[in-house]
């Protein structure tokens, strides 16, 4: 039985001040021992030191958004894996659709990064997912399969890893993948993984939804037998909000 992760991906919202408040109420509301499903947080860089400040010695994990894959060095406006990992993250997020979309990140960089990140004793949250126009023109298991072998090549223990499932087209969109739309990519993804490492590696990946994930769709997401908790973008700025959609993955 895989234990479920739920990680609020804050995105580029919320200072310091918000940042070190949002977490105050996070933690007031599930405790500091709070165990039913894996909880994290993903402020900006700039509030990750704040925040994690406020849960430290709680449940509640520190995630950063992003990590390069040098280890230091003129590389204006990045962050390495052994930054975060020294700020008190235990995990980052990896090739996130808008990195990918925004930032020119390509599965070669995506897979720079997740070797970088392991390397450095991060976990990570591995992003895929198709757009819109890859969808209706049918190659959505041929995008999101080649997302899932490139981000991985060269990674030999994906014990450390996680997979985000998030569909370009229902990131902020209030268009959430129905339960069975995301299942079949959940479970495409899964049967993928068995070729690559194996039925335990496998049976043992979580694969998290993510794409307008809110409290009214989070039980019935949840309750799908490959989904395994959720990246919440919008919904994760509400601690009212994010705290239902945990609830509902514990
Ligand atoms: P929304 O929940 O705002 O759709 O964002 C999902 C997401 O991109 C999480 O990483």
């Amino acid at each position: 039985m895989r234990k479920k992760i739920v990680v609020g991906n804050w995105k580029m919202n919320n200072g310091v001040a918000a940042s070190e408040q949002l977490a105050a109420d996070l933690l007031a509301a599930l405790g500091s021992s709070f165990t039913g499903c894996d909880v994290g947080i993903a402020p900006t860089f700039l509030s990750l030191t704040t925040a994690g400040k406020v849960i430290a010695g709680s449940t509640i994990q520190l995630v950063a958004q992003n990590c390069h894959y040098e280890n230091d060095g003129a590389y204006t406006g990045e962050v390495s894996a052994a930054m975060l990992k020294g700020a008190g993250c235990s995990s980052v997020i990896i090739g996130h659709s808008e990195r990918r979309q925004f930032f020119g990140e390509t599965n070669a960089t995506v897979n720079l990064r997740v070797k970088k990140a392991l390397a450095e004793g991060l976990d990570v949250i591995l992003c895929v997912g198709e757009t819109l126009a890859e969808r209706e023109s049918g190659v959505t298991g041929d995008i999101v399969s080649a997302q899932v072998r490139e981000g991985l090549v060269g990674v030999s223990d994906i014990s450390n890893v996680v997979i985000a499932y998030e569909p370009v087209w229902a990131i902020g969109t209030g268009k959430t993948a129905t339960s069975a739309q995301a299942e079949e990519v959940h479970l495409m993804i899964r049967t993928l993984v068995t070729e690559l490492y194996g039925e335990p590696a496998a049976q043992a990946l979580r694969i998290q939804y993510g794409g307008s994930v809110k409290p009214s769709n989070a039980v019935e997401l949840f309750a799908m037998p490959n989904i395994d908790g959720g990246l919440i973008g919008g919904a994760s700025l509400n601690a009212a909000d994010f705290v239902a959609i945990v609830q509902a993955a514990a």
